[in-house]
């Protein structure tokens, strides 16, 4: 069990950080009263939420380790870190897989996080093997501000291969035109690209005159933004830190993986100028719901549970634009309706574009096995008699504007005033 931090804790907790032998790959002993003195100062406002939290062996209700999450800038990137530490009493009964994969499904199901790091000293093959028991994978070396070096492995939500993107998703920006068309962006325009992907879109921005930055938290899908000679950036689009750099913010496709909604419209709407606008389309409310379907009736079967894997928030009109008014938006259009969408090829390629989060369990004829059986469930609904397959979206389109304030309008006004004096001396 893993709970929030009591004073009876602090002891216990201190032991285990200052045996020499626990604290091998971390860094080493801590002093005993440092860490008690340290923990005690997080007692009296509570726990954040990253940071480390005491695990208590159910059976006997005793303190066996700290573990939790960490936020760690790593290379220019804010991640989160996954990490414990146990009591050597309670070493090789694997409490460790056991505390890893419950923090894992704790951040993806409650924290909505999309994606997860262990930072491994090399050498240290019991953390590597319990960062691999929870699907995690080693992505790289790093170096570390004091020149430790450490593995990063990392576990996410959702990956993106730009070269199967291009491949079997070229529909999702030729179908988001019409959104373009709703922008209506003008030539010498400040446009902001929220998930650009790999920057079909946003090169169409640039075409037509403007000043574009593509985002996008996937650093694959920049790189290839960035190959098409775009300003594209790997940012996460829920802490976006843009200060009023901007006419317009623009999104094709995109909201619907971000599950913090309300920390992107707050961060779109200090990304605008007074008077900006905000136009977007992304699946609404009934999207996909074969597929959600499918997946329902399919992943239990092979010991998943797709809810605690879902990487999608499909909001209605009145939740989205309700979000949007709470954040001082002014909704000048929104609408949801259907629209099925043919796909390239066949539907074992969208699940393996888009759907990675449920079969990231399955590697091999295991993986081809479960999508096979997907494909089964989805046949009935979603193949036509030449087999072809057309899936269920449902768009959720709208157009908002972040309105000119008082203050905001005096500023300007003082402004044109000192250009007019500035003009006149
Ligand atoms: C969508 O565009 O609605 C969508 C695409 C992939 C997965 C889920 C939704």
């Amino acid at each position: 069990m893993i709970r929030d931090l009591q004073e009876s804790d602090l002891r216990p907790l201190a032991a285990i950080w200052s045996d020499p032998e626990v604290t091998v790959h971390l860094g080493g002993p801590r002093d005993f009263d440092w860490v008690v003195n340290a923990l005690a100062e997080d007692l009296p406002a509570g726990q954040e939420t990253y940071d480390l939290r005491p695990v208590i062996e159910k059976a006997t209700g005793q303190i066996i380790g700290h573990c939790g999450y960490l936020e760690k800038e790593v290379e220019g990137r804010t991640e989160i870190e996954l990490t414990y530490v146990l009591a050597q009493p309670a070493w090789g009964k694997g409490y460790a897989t056991e505390a890893a994969a419950a923090l894992r499904d704790y951040a993806f199901q409650q924290l909505k996080l999309d994606r997860l790091i262990a930072l491994i000293e090399p050498g240290n093959t019991a953390s590597e093997h319990v960062a691999e028991k929870i699907g995690m994978r080693l992505e790289r070396e790093v170096v570390r501000p004091g020149g430790a070096l450490r593995l990063i492995y990392a576990i996410e939500l959702q990956t993106w291969n730009p070269e199967q993107y291009a491949a079997n998703a070229r529909f999702v920006a030729e179908l988001g035109l019409p959104v373009l068309e709703l922008l209506n962006p003008q030539p010498g325009e400040r446009v902001l690209d929220l998930g650009c992907g790999d920057g079909v879109l946003t090169e169409k921005l640039a075409a037509l005159g403007c000043q574009v930055v593509g985002v996008d938290s996937s650093p694959a899908q920049i790189a290839a933004a960035q190959a098409r000679g775009l300003d594209a950036r790997v940012v996460d689009a829920q802490r976006l830190s843009f200060d009023a750099e901007f006419d317009a913010v623009f999104s094709n496709a995109a909201l619907h993986w971000m599950r913090k909604p309300d920390e992107v419209i707050a961060g779109v709407w200090r990304a605008l100028e007074p008077g900006g606008r905000f136009v977007g389309e992304l699946g609404g409310a009934g999207n996909i719901a074969s597929i959600l379907e499918a997946l329902e009736a399919v992943m239990p079967g092979h010991g998943v549970d797709p809810q605690t894997l879902i990487p999608w928030y499909f909001p209605d009109e009145h939740e989205y634009r309700q979000k949007l008014e709470a954040n001082g938006f002014v909704v000048t259009a929104i609408e949801r309706f259907p629209r099925p969408t043919p796909l390239p090829g066949d539907i074992g390629d969208w699940l393996e574009t888009f759907a990675g989060s449920f079969l990231m369990p399955f590697a091999g004829d295991e993986r081809a096995h479960v999508i096979a059986e997907l494909r089964e469930a989805l046949r009935p609904k979603l193949m036509d008699e030449q087999g072809g397959w057309t899936v269920d979206y449902v768009r959720l389109r709208f157009a908002a504007t972040k309105p000119w304030s008082e203050a905001a309008e005096r500023e300007y006004d003082a402004m044109l005033t000192d250009i007019a004096w500035a003009m006149a001396v």
